[in-house]
């Protein structure tokens, strides 16, 4: 597939239809940090007055290493899986202690933080510092097996679907792209009902070209 237009194609639909979010509107690393966190298990609308009482209680990471355990779960109560937030509390405590206080910009360390792996690791690098690192959540999954109309499941080629985005990422504008991109899984490359129609890839798509986007994502047969 031609990579360029393909970029060229997501960042004009992203220019003209992508979300107002108030984490595009930061570039501080800790606030996307959080996003990111409550954005895993988390839709964004829930999200959105969590992240701003969040920020408001702790503006920065030594307001958060210095909390309690118990301000820190208040604050999250309502939003579930809580590890979340008690390794999010833990983390700001080693990045006081090991970083200086200042989030990491490096993958691996990013990586070495409780609560972060790869997919959030690029998420947080990509749209706090521009750094070319790819994402690769559920919903980039899915757009990138129907994108190259891939006939296994995601789970059995998750290597191949770490170089598909990592090849499509647009080193000039990655921040905006990992943006683009999962905002094209949550708003047209939809699990049930996609809206083909409105997709800036469609004529690229492989999965709708071949009429199998019903089909893709594949799941295991059980
Ligand atoms: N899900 C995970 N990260 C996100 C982001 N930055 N914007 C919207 N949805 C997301």
């Amino acid at each position: 597939l031609p990579v360029p237009q393909l970029r060229q194609a997501l960042l004009g639909w992203y220019a003209e239809c992508g979300r107002d979010l108030p984490w595009r509107q930061t570039q501080d690393p800790y606030a996307i940090w959080i996003s990111e966190i409550m954005l895993q298990q988390t839709q964004v609308q829930t999200v959105i007055p969590y992240y701003h009482r969040w920020l408001e209680a702790f503006p920065n990471i030594s307001t958060l290493a210095q909390a309690s355990q118990q301000q820190v779960l208040k604050l999250w109560q309502g939003l579930g899986y809580y590890a979340r937030a008690r390794n999010l509390h833990t983390a700001a405590q080693k990045i006081l202690s090991e970083h200086d206080g200042q989030f990491p910009q490096g993958l691996e360390a990013v990586m070495d933080l409780p609560g972060i792996g790869r997919t959030t690791a690029g998420g947080i690098l990509s749209a706090a510092f521009n750094q070319p690192q790819p994402i690769l959540d559920g919903n980039v999954k899915r757009v990138l097996a129907r994108l190259y109309a891939l006939k296994q499941p995601p789970q059995k080629v998750v290597k191949l679907l770490w170089q598909l985005s990592s090849n499509l990422l647009d080193p000039v504008a990655p921040c905006e792209f990992n943006q683009a991109l999962m905002d094209l899984g949550a708003t047209i490359c939809l699990p049930k009902n996609p809206q083909c129609p409105a997709c800036p890839w469609l004529n690229y798509c492989q999965a709708h070209q071949q009429n199998l986007v019903k089909n893709i994502p594949m799941t295991t047969p059980s």
